[in-house]
């Protein structure tokens, strides 16, 4: 078992936490912004923002797990089969090019081994999910406004929960039922309010000028909708893949990320091949300071998401997807002009209790649905 390791003299699983609460709201307010501050034959394609997203989190992952990679284990010899490493060999022979360039050479070998390895194949599945999830926030984002998309996105609580009593075979208390049935209730009354009024232009600084954005709350919600389902289900199999090995947490985050290349290029390429005559000319086109910041952060959040699957739980994981319901509801009123209508406060409030509610401790805690919902 891996050991509790500590950031600034606190625990990583209470900074990562919190982290994650900051960064969920933080996604959400400036992904929005991104998306309806300009008119939409302005903005940027979310397809590469995606893509940009994966090949960001891949390399830090190599990094990572570059930097975690000690060469003075054992580990299995590609060449001679050997599992000992031969500079540590009493008397062995030390090359001269023993050097920084070398280890790293040595270090990269001993990852695409781990990396490519025979199960590698497994991570396909919520990598295409997640790719998937992460274009349909881009959605989400553009036609609801962000306290709605937060509080609609707890959803995914409920998908993680019916995945993993299908995928998982577990089992979960009636109280547990019961806060999945509140959260429910809670996301529909939210809904109904926000469906009143649609469509509408955006309520941002832009909406008096010539950028107005239209949003379309019926297309967030079903984005939203769907989101939550690969949300669930992607959790629920990372979950599996990563329990049913020995792993390094920032190898399969490799692996997702590799199999996320294919799916969040097709899109790209589909684009672009459409749009002008060469391919991937034009990917970036209007991608300004809000579009970098929105990839940025979200890159950020699924860093921090590994962090949180691998050292955190179920409790403490509710308070930070409650603490960012919070955070953008605040920020959307002060922000966006958010308008507080009893409805709204009534769906919140139900939904956070029903947070509270699921996450109470209970005799199926530490348990699979503990770390799916987790991720
Ligand atoms: O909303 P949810 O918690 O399902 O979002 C998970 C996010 O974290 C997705 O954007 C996904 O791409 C990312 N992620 C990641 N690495 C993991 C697990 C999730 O980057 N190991």
């Amino acid at each position: 078992a891996d050991k509790q390791p500590t950031l600034w003299g606190m625990p990583l699983k209470y900074v990562s936490l919190v982290t994650l609460a900051v960064q969920n709201a933080l996604l959400i307010i400036i992904m929005h912004y991104s998306r309806v501050s300009t008119a939409p034959s302005k903005t940027y394609s979310a397809a590469s923002a995606v893509l940009l997203n994966e090949l960001l989190k891949g390399s830090i992952s190599v990094m990572i797990a570059l930097s975690r990679i000690d060469l003075t284990t054992n580990a299995p010899d590609i060449d001679s089969g050997n599992t000992a490493d031969k500079s540590k060999r009493p008397g062995s022979f030390r090359p001269s090019w023993d050097n920084a360039a070398f280890r790293v050479w040595k270090k990269s070998r001993r990852l695409a081994r781990e990396v490519f390895s025979p199960d590698c194949w497994k991570l396909s599945i919520p990598a295409i999910l997640y790719v998937i999830q992460n274009n349909l926030q881009f959605v989400a984002a553009s036609n609801l406004d962000v306290a709605t998309f937060q509080v609609t996105y707890q959803m995914k609580i409920l998908t993680t929960a019916g995945f993993s009593v299908l995928l998982l075979r577990k089992r979960i208390d009636a109280s547990k039922w019961l806060a999945l049935f509140f959260l429910a209730l809670g996301v529909g009354i939210v809904q109904i309010q926000s469906g009143h009024t649609a469509p509408r232009a955006s309520s941002t600084p832009a909406h008096s000028s010539e950028h107005t954005h239209s949003m379309h709350p019926l297309h967030g919600f079903f984005a939203v909708t769907a989101a939550c389902l690969t949300s669930g289900l992607a959790g629920v199999y990372f979950e599996m893949v990563l329990k049913g090995s020995q792993a390094d947490l920032w190898v399969r985050n490799i692996q997702l990320s590799l199999f996320s290349l294919l799916p969040a290029l097709v899109p790209v390429l589909f684009a672009s091949t459409s749009n002008s005559r060469w391919p991937l000319s034009g990917i970036f086109n209007n991608f300004g300071g809000w579009a970098w910041a929105t990839v940025l952060i979200q890159v950020f959040g699924g860093l921090v998401t590994a962090v949180v699957i691998k050292y955190s739980d179920n409790i403490l994981k509710g308070f930070a997807t409650s603490l960012s319901i919070i955070i953008s509801f605040l920020a959307s009123v002060e922000l966006f002009d958010f308008p507080i209508t009893p409805a709204f406060i009534v769906g919140s409030a139900t939904v956070l209790a029903a947070t509270a509610l699921y996450n109470r401790p209970s005799q199926s805690d530490h348990t699979p649905i503990a770390k799916s919902v987790a991720s």
